[in-house]
């Protein structure tokens, strides 16, 4: 079952409904609709024109300049660490989980695409590798999303409100990838189930046309987002922020004198403050 395309599968069970034209003409529909609600989230609310903004403002208060030889090495190592390993994470249960959600999503969407426009049909004879992808993608996603629901976002782990409590805006996101791949894996374990059929193309359609409401297009934001502040942190604006200061260092007592007066000779190493232990007290 896992082995079988389950797009030809449904071209087979209604040839005349689902033809090739249908399912790929559906795929392009939700690509323009990621790219529509992206630029219009752009332009509606300003981020790019706030993002241009805060360069600027970052340029200004630069103490040193970044050469470009640094920032392409900054660039790979946005790739390879913020974007490829969810490296933003420090919590490693949301980084885990992030990461399960990250690529199952990007399989299952890639292998979807794949298998319907390369092998529509039955007759087209998909390699085996696909649909085994296409439910390890989905499975990996429900893995990480199903985690993330119940134990590790804020609301459950932090502050104590019950799974079923729902923010409509701010969990539209995380709901419908989870909805997406859950009615998948059941349209395509019980050997194509209508009912499963219509809940996962609707939950699709809802995930892929709500971008500008959504959490969605983080997945394009980010990377910019974390290579910027690489670049901040590098040239010394640091968006305004005070420096990480080693109160044991000799520099530092130098460049603040009344250290003593508020901290003593000898000031205590007061660890990672917010980080010392997971909140759990509202
Ligand atoms: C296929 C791509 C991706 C998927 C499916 C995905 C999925 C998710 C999900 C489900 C959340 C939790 C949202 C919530 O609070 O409801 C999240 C948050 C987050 N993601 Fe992603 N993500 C993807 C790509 C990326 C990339 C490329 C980056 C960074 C370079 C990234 C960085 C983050 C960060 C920092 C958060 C936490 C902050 C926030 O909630 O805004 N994600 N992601």
């Amino acid at each position: 079952m896992i082995t079988t395309n389950p797009f030809a599968q449904l071209n087979a069970q209604s040839p005349d409904i689902f033809t090739p034209g249908v399912m790929q003409t559906y795929i392009v529909l939700m690509i323009l609709f990621v790219i529509a609600g992206t630029l219009f989230d752009v332009w509606h609310k300003k981020s790019a024109k706030y993002f241009s903004m805060n360069t600027e403002k970052g340029k200004k208060n630069a103490k040193r300049e970044v050469n470009s030889a640094e920032r392409k090495d900054m660039m790979v190592k946005t790739v390879t660490s913020e974007v490829l390993t969810s490296s933003e994470f420090s919590n490693p249960k949301r980084r885990l989980s992030h990461l399960l959600t990250m690529y199952g999503f990007i399989i299952f969407v890639a292998t979807t695409a794949i298998m319907i426009f390369a092998y529509p049909t039955i007759a087209d004879g998909t390699p085996a590798i696909l649909p085994l992808l296409w439910h390890l993608g989905a499975l990996m996603l429900c893995g990480g999303g199903y985690w993330f629901w119940f134990a590790i976002r804020v609301d459950v782990a932090a502050e104590g409100k019950p799974w079923y409590k729902i923010a409509p805006r701010a969990d539209m996101f995380i709901l419908s990838l989870l909805a997406t791949c859950t009615f998948a894996l059941l349209w395509s374990f019980t050997s194509g189930m209508g009912i499963f059929l219509i809940l996962f193309v609707a939950s699709a359609t809802f995930l892929f046309s709500t971008v500008i409401w959504s959490k969605f297009a983080h997945m394009f934001f980010k990377p910019a987002a974390a290579f910027e502040k690489r670049v901040i942190q590098a040239d010394g604006s640091n968006e305004g922020l005070p420096g990480d200061f080693d109160l044991s260092s000799k520099e530092v007592h130098e460049k603040f004198p009344d250290i003593p007066t508020y901290m003593g000779d000898t000031p205590a190493d007061m660890g990672p403050g917010i980080r010392r232990e997971p909140a759990r007290h509202y």
